[in-house]
């Protein structure tokens, strides 16, 4: 009888054959050597990772901290709007808002200026200047009679008229993401710091009333110490990406097809950030991203156009799902999910666990506490919790905003802050470090997905600032806290 030392001896020298020869019929003669055939085939050798593109460092200051920045207050805020898809309904928020003026409207497509035009009629106010020229957004910046642009411009615009609109000292608010490079937003950092000119990013999601009334429940301690949070934008956007009347020149399906990562980090982010104090407090240090290759997009593009069209045959870049760790200097980690092409109901998640409890928004408002938490609040108490706790804000202008729309109302409630702000020369909710912090995932993503998950730094735009800056307060608007 053998010993066993000897068996493995063989099998080993067996599999070892097998690697060698690739000849599988010689070794299944005998029982010992077919039973080095229940390894595992040898491990195909790795593709050689490219090296990692370097990130562009943080540089010297060369204007003054943008943080907190106050400016002078403006009573009538006079306002343009370039792109009028998505900023038709921010035009509406402004008309609807009292200490406004619309100068200038600008956008390609005749029938969104039209609409644009019919919600000032509506509104009461007086038709805007218009503007349809594909450069015409410089004219808008350089007009001497406005003090805040609104871009909701396709992503690529996002950088040029920001950059622009601060050069022609105008305050800015921008939509999602606000840059997609990390050098793009060390230029709005520095030029918001040069200028001295607010550069917001128009990150609505922080307004909903959930994620206020968790902030709130946050500052008020109820959660403990905060170490965890999950945010995400899952939205099935296959049908307005793929079909041609959905967006501008599909751009959302273009840059699909260039890049792989999270193009869209800001919506789930954006609430949990500001209840972890990122940049206020804490700092995010590095990230890893993970995702999924692509289905969506093709299998969809199959239904509408057929099998062999040249939409359901390209090798989108984009995966489906996309993960990304982040993780902050003082130990927490927050996960952002996106996934805009799979068959999946909207979630934008909304988690935070603390030290000493929990919340989470979707599918359904939930919170749990301790010594309790390993069940959910049951229905009444959870209602008398968010009662007790609705963020002051919602309650000021909760109502009006969902009266005038925009995402239940939290579109409104982020425009009439914006105004407020503006209109008293108090610092913005959202700074430039904000956006950009938020944003740079988009790139530093894709650059951790090219290079099988390993981690990228996240830098610091605030050059060390958010050692001293405080949290963002709870906005209580019967005891301005500013
Ligand atoms: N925060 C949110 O909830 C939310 C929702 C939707 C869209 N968005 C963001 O808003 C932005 C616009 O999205 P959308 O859905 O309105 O896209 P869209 O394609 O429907 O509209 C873009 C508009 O920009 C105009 N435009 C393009 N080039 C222009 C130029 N050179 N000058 C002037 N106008 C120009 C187009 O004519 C079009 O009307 C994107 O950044 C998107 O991410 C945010």
């Amino acid at each position: 009888m053998k010993t066993r030392r000897e068996f493995l001896k063989k099998s080993l020298f067996g599999g070892l054959a097998i690697g060698m020869t690739g000849d599988l019929s010689a070794m299944t003669k005998s029982g010992e050597v077919s039973n080095s055939l229940m390894q595992p085939p040898p491990t195909p050798p790795r593709s050689p990772m490219p090296p990692m593109p370097s990130i562009p460092p943080a540089l010297p200051r060369t204007g003054k901290s943008a943080m907190g920045l106050r400016c002078d207050p403006i009573p009538e805020v006079r306002a343009a709007f370039i792109g009028l898809g998505r900023g038709g309904g921010h035009l509406n928020s402004f008309a609807n808002t009292e200490g406004t003026k619309i100068v200038a409207l600008c956008d390609l497509m005749p029938a969104r200026i039209e609409n644009a035009q019919n919600i000032l009629k509506k509104a009461g106010r007086p038709q805007a200047a218009v503007y349809t020229g594909e450069e015409d957004w410089k004219k808008v910046c350089e007009r001497k009679d406005i003090d805040v642009i609104i871009n909701s411009t396709p992503w690529e615009l996002h950088v040029p008229i920001s950059l622009y609109a601060m050069k022609c000292g105008k305050h800015v608010a921008t939509e999602v993401p606000i840059a997609l490079t990390v050098s793009d937003c060390w230029a709005l950092v520095d030029t918001a710091e040069q200028t001295q000119r607010h550069c917001m990013m128009l990150e609505n999601c922080c307004y909903d009333f959930f994620e206020l009334t968790t902030l709130n429940m946050a500052r008020k301690g109820l959660f403990g110490e905060i170490f965890h949070g999950e945010g995400a934008y899952i939205h099935d956007l296959r049908d307005l990406k793929l079909k041609k009347e959905g967006y501008y020149k599909m751009w959302r399906l273009e840059y699909s097809k260039k890049h792989s990562g999270d193009p869209y980090p800001t919506h789930g982010l954006g609430p949990i950030a500001q209840i972890m104090n990122i940049n206020r407090g804490d700092s995010i240090d590095y990230l890893s991203s993970m995702s999924t290759k692509q289905y969506g997009l093709s299998s969809y593009a199959e239904k509408l156009y057929g099998e062999g069209s040249p939409e359901a045959k390209f090798a989108y870049k984009m995966g489906d799902i996309t993960q990304t760790m982040l993780h902050t200097v003082t130990g927490h980690t927050l996960l952002v999910v996106h996934d805009t092409s799979s068959p999946v109901p909207y979630d934008r998640i909304h988690k935070l666990v603390g030290t000493k409890g929990y919340a989470i928004k979707y599918p359904e408002e939930k919170i749990a506490l301790d010594p309790h938490a390993h069940q959910f609040l049951k229905s009444d108490d959870f209602k008398a919790m968010m009662k007790q706790y609705d963020h002051p804000l919602n309650k000021f202008i909760g109502e009006k905003a969902k009266n005038i729309g925009g995402h239940g109302g939290m579109d409104y409630t982020m425009i009439w802050r914006l105004i407020y702000c503006l209109q008293k020369g108090f610092p913005l909710d959202q700074d430039v470090y904000d956006g950009v912090t938020w944003s740079c995932i988009t790139e530093l993503s894709e650059i951790s997905l090219n290079n099988r998950s390993n981690s990228v730094d996240v830098p610091d735009f605030t050059r060390g600032d958010w050692k001293k800056a405080q949290p963002w307060p709870v906005i209580d608007m019967a005891q301005v806290l500013f």
